[in-house]
């Protein structure tokens, strides 16, 4: 089959084009012949050599896919062999064919293309997880979400402002704001021009949020220690601004503050399949109903996707950066 794999830890350029064998399925798992994949900044990491791949998991980038189930034990499943599926992967997407947990695959919600399909796993596990499961956000429970416009943002911002939430991003630009609020951020903040405590505290009478999502890090997380409101939660997943910060841990006690994070990949097919089971039931409707969408800022064909990441690291995109596999197949389900 065709792919694309990481000769070595670099640039851009380091993904090439190669014929790789066939995937060998495990049991649980199914077959998939790859419609779209999705490019995602853990992709990127990997490919610097920063994000090792876990035992037993395809060398190969590429974390979600959509596309056509081929082979594989789908009995007691919803799906039957041809049908067309989005699924979260442990690594592979960047092929014409691979192999996933079946537990792990969705259908193509009502209405979407295969793009658009192979956009939604892995931030909507990621946010998910994060923000629903670990970070708890319920009830008017209000949220903050940094980097407004990533592709975990748009999600984020969209998910939240469905299930009826406040929410607040931070972007860097004033364009990037003006599309979080596009998607239903209440306020978007310019985080270049302006501080994003004070716009917090401003919004929030000074009582702060619930909830941050972030990505940043490093000297971000005294700051959003000082924006969250009491018994606040922090969820860290990822960091773009550095690992070590000095906080006031008396903030913590005082005001019962958790801060906590995760990373998704390594976590077990069980776990995600959870994930999974919650999404199809509190998310997908919102999708097929069109609360929620998908935000596909380019797509590029498969073969070129180190100008897919080139453009990841210049950081204009808003929303999802994808690899088309098969062409001219993209009708809506
Ligand atoms: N923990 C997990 O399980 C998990 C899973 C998936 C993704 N992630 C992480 O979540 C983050 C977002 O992923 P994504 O695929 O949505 O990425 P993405 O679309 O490339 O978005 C990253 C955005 O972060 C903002 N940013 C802020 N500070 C930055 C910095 N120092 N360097 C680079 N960008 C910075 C940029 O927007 P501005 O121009 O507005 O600054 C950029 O557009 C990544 O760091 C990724 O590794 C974690």
């Amino acid at each position: 089959m065709r792919a694309i794999e990481i000769t070595k830890p670099g640039a851009p350029d380091v993904l090439k084009s190669c014929v790789r064998p066939m995937p060998v399925l495990k049991e649980g798992e199914v077959l998939i012949k790859v419609h779209a994949a999705g490019v995602n900044r853990p992709d990127v990491i990997q490919r610097l050599g920063q994000y090792p791949v876990p035992p037993g998991a395809s060398d190969l980038p590429g974390l979600e896919v959509a596309g056509e189930i081929i082979d594989g034990d789908v009995a007691g499943s919803e799906f039957k062999i041809g049908d067309m599926v989005c699924a979260l992967v442990q690594g592979g997407g960047y092929a014409e064919y691979c192999s996933a947990p079946l537990r792990q695959c969705l259908p193509v919600p009502a209405g979407l293309t295969a793009v658009e399909a192979a956009s939604l796993p892995e931030t909507f596990f990621t946010v998910w997880s994060n923000v629903f499961d670990r970070a708890r956000l319920s009830g008017r429970d209000t949220l903050l979400v940094q980097g407004g416009t990533s592709g975990i943002g748009v999600t984020a911002i969209q998910m939240a402002k469905a299930m009826g939430h406040t929410v607040f991003a931070t972007a860097g630009s004033d364009d990037k704001c003006r599309a979080c609020e596009g998607l239903g951020a209440d306020r978007a903040i310019n985080y270049r021009t302006e501080d994003f405590v004070a716009a917090v505290k401003a919004e929030t009478d000074g009582k702060g949020v619930d909830v941050v999502l972030d990505m940043v890090g490093g000297e971000y997380i005294p700051r959003e220690i000082d924006c969250l409101a009491d018994d606040g939660r922090l969820s860290l997943i990822a960091l773009l601004g550095g690992a070590k910060a000095t906080i006031d841990l008396g903030q913590v006690l005082r005001r019962r503050l958790t801060i906590t994070g995760s990373t998704l990949r390594p976590r077990s097919i069980a776990f995600k399949a959870d994930i999974a089971a919650n999404l199809r039931k509190h998310v997908w409707p919102l999708i097929e109903a069109g609360a929620i969408k998908p935000v596909i800022f380019k797509v590029f064909p498969l073969e070129q996707a180190a100008e897919a990441h080139a453009l990841m690291e210049a950081s204009t995109h808003i929303g999802k950066i994808m690899l088309q596999v098969v062409e001219g197949n993209d009708e809506a389900s």
